[in-house]
């Protein structure tokens, strides 16, 4: 088995051997050939900084580093399901680390999906630690309405005010939750197409929701209530944006376990997919 910078294979052989890797996971995300493409630009996969491993011509395995300033980030890591346990997983992140460490990084992030013990397993050991466990929360698009006797406690909304991809960039530059990659600004940055909602309730709560809409899906989508209740505000957002985009479906990743705006997502119908633990370690 040898380990190859990723710039040798085409996006198309990178792509499938993702899939590959990815047939047996706990979270269906299937890759194409655009989609990495977007991928790679979205969140600053560097790939000359990537690889592949590689035995008799075949892809046994893959994994990526995103850089932004002195920060690196793993992703896209995968073995093929009958070569694993020989070594591949740890060799990749050993490449990947060592990238980092080449280029003076003094630090390295990640994600893994709750329940993906192998992986999880890995990275402790190799030094990573938990940070925190963060909610990729989904709401499908016929929400159903209350049922009788059902109240729901959320203030009025008193103000609405929209915004293009210019606004709702400076709004998210503003942001004062601590982000995750996937969803700061240097992601939200390269993201076409980004909108933004503010409203201001009755009750003297204020707040935005950005987030990119599509004919089918409104993704991206990244809430911060700036005054009053944050659950209360949170539904009155999320209540407002549904009234714009009744049909889509909405995906909301990365939101904190235990950010006081959950409550507010689920009274506006949005429910808990998947759970990502975000880990680091430091490269010294
Ligand atoms: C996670 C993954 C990349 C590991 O690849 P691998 O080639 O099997 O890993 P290695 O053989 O190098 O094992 C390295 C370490 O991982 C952990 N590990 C791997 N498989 C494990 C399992 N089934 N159960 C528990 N720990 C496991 C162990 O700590 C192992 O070290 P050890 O062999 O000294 O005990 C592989 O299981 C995979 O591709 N899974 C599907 C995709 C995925 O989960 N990607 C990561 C997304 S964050």
């Amino acid at each position: 088995m040898q380990l190859i910078p990723a710039p040798q294979l085409s996006l198309a052989d990178l792509a499938s051997a993702y899939n590959e890797t990815r047939i047996d996971y706990i979270v269906p995300m299937p890759m194409t050939v655009e989609r990495l493409k977007r991928y790679v630009e979205i969140y600053d996969v560097d790939l000359h900084g990537s690889c592949a491993a590689v035995s008799s011509n075949v892809i046994l395995g893959l994994g990526m580093l995103g850089i932004r300033y002195q920060r690196g980030w793993i992703t896209r890591l995968g073995v093929l399901p009958a070569g694993r346990r020989q070594g591949t997983g740890r060799a990749i992140m050993e490449y990947l680390l060592e990238q980092a460490r080449q280029r003076h990084m003094p630090i390295m992030w990640l994600e893994v999906i709750k329940g993906n013990t192998p992986a999880h397993q890995l990275f402790i050991s190799l030094g990573f630690e938990e940070t925190r466990e963060l909610i990729v929360a989904r709401r499908p698009p016929a929400y159903r309405a209350l049922g009788p006797g059902e109240q729901v406690f959320r203030p009025q909304v008193r103000n609405i005010r929209t915004y293009n991809r210019q606004g709702a960039l400076a709004l998210l530059e503003q942001r004062q939750d601590r982000p995750n990659w996937l969803n700061e600004v240097e992601s939200m940055r390269k993201v076409g197409d980004l909108s933004a909602i503010a409203v201001d309730t009755s009750d003297g709560g204020r707040g935005w929701v950005s987030f990119q809409p599509s004919l089918l899906q409104l993704t991206h989508i990244v809430v911060e209530v700036t005054a009053g209740d944050p659950a209360g505000v949170t539904a009155a957002l999320l209540q407002t944006l549904h009234q714009y985009y009744p049909t889509q479906d909405a995906i909301c990743e990365n939101l904190p376990e235990n950010d006081p705006k959950w409550p507010g997502f689920e009274q506006a119908g949005y429910f808990d997919a998947f759970h990502r633990i975000e880990m680091v370690m430091p490269l010294v």
